[in-house]
C-alpha cells in the first residue's frame, strides 16, 4: 500500500486495535482497515485456488496409490481453503466468481528454471510463487516442505486476527496446512536418503529464492500497517527469520545445503 502519513482518525484506530478492538461480519469497517483486509483476503484466495489447480495433476503423477490419495486430499483442502476465503470476500461485497471467471488462475509459467523475483505474471492476486510450474515430484514435496511451512507461519498470525470471521475460518485451514507440511517433511527425509538426493538439492536451489521472495521486501512499510491493524502479528521480516531457522535445521539434518539468498539480487517488480 502507498506510503503516506496517517490521519488522526487512523492513528486512533491503531490505538483502539492495540487495546483489543475487533471486527465482526456485517460491521461497517473503517476504510483503511477494509482495504488492507481485502488485500490480504484476495491474496489468500487466489493463492489457495491456483495452488489447488497446480497440485491437481499430481493426483495422477504421484508415485504410489497411497500418495495419489494424499495428493487428492491436499488438492481438495486447498480448494476448500479458497472457498472459505471466497465467502469472506463476498461478505465484504466483492464479486469473487466474476474475478475467477475473468482470471486465469490455472496459469503456470512454462519456464522451468525461471526466477521472477517480485514480479507478477498475470492480473490476479496470488502470491507469486504460485506462477511457477510444479514439474517434478521433488517440486511437489518442496512445495509442502517450504511453502506450506511458510504459509503455516503466516496463518499462525491470522489465528489472532482482529477480523473475527477470518480468525474463525483460519483454524481449520491452519490444521490442514500443518498436515501438508508434515507430508513434505516426511518425504524430504525419504528423498534425501535415496538415489535422487542430488536432484532434490538442485530443485531446492531453484525453489529457495522463490519461496524467500514471498516474504517481499523486508524494508517495506505496508507490513507494519497490517500489524497496526491487527491483521498480522509480526512483520514479514520476523516471520521470515523464524521460517529460515527452521528450514536450516531440517536441511542440516537431511544433509541438504541451503543456498545463500540475497534480497537485492532478486529481479525487482
Ligand atoms: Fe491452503
Ligand atoms: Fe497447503
Amino acid at each position: 500500500m502507498a506510503v503516506r502519513e496517517y490521519t488522526e482518525e487512523e492513528l486512533q484506530l491503531f490505538e483502539e486495535i492495540k487495546n483489543g478492538r475487533t471486527f465482526e461480519k456485517d460491521e461497517e469497517l473503517p476504510p483503511l482497515y477494509k482495504k488492507a483486509l481485502k488485500n490480504l483476503l484476495w491474496m489468500q484466495h487466489d493463492s489457495e485456488y491456483s495452488g489447488s489447480l497446480g497440485y491437481a495433476p499430481w493426483i495422477d503423477k504421484a508415485p504410489t496409490m497411497q500418495e495419489k490419495v494424499i495428493v487428492a486430499q491436499i488438492v481438495k483442502d486447498e480448494m476448500r481453503h479458497a472457498s472459505v476465503i471466497y465467502k469472506l470476500l463476498e461478505g465484504l461485497g466483492e464479486n469473487v466468481l466474476g474475478h475467477i471467471e475473468k482470471s486465469d488462475l490455472a496459469f503456470k509459467s512454462e519456464e522451468d528454471e525461471a526466477n521472477i523475483g517480485f514480479k507478477r505474471l498475470k492480473e490476479d492476486y496470488r502470491v507469486n510463487i504460485f506462477y511457477y510450474g510444479i514439474n517434478y515430484w521433488e517440486d511437489f514435496i518442496l512445495f509442502n516442505f517450504l511453502m506450506d511451512r511458510a504459509a503455516g507461519h503466516q496463518l499462525e498470525d491470522t489465528l489472532e486476527s482482529t477480523y473475527l470471521p477470518w480468525k474463525k475460518g483460519i483454524e481449520g485451514i491452519y490444521k490442514e496446512e500443518i498436515m501438508h507440511m508434515a507430508h513434505g517433511d516426511k518425504w524430504i527425509k525419504i528423498l534425501a536418503n535415496g538415489d535422487k538426493k542430488e536432484f532434490l538439492q538442485e530443485r531446492l536451489n531453484l525453489w529457495w529464492p522463490r519461496v524467500m521472495n514471498i516474504f517481499g521486501s523486508t524494508k517495506g512499510r505496508s507490513n507494519d500497517l497490517y500489524v497496526n491493524l491487527g491483521l498480522k502479528k509480526r512483520t514479514n521480516a520476523v516471520v521470515r527469520d523464524v521460517f529460515v531457522k527452521e528450514i536450516q535445521e531440517m536441511c542440516d539434518e537431511a544433509g541438504l545445503i541451503l543456498p545463500e539468498y540475497r534480497e537485492e539480487d532478486q529481479p525487482q517488480r
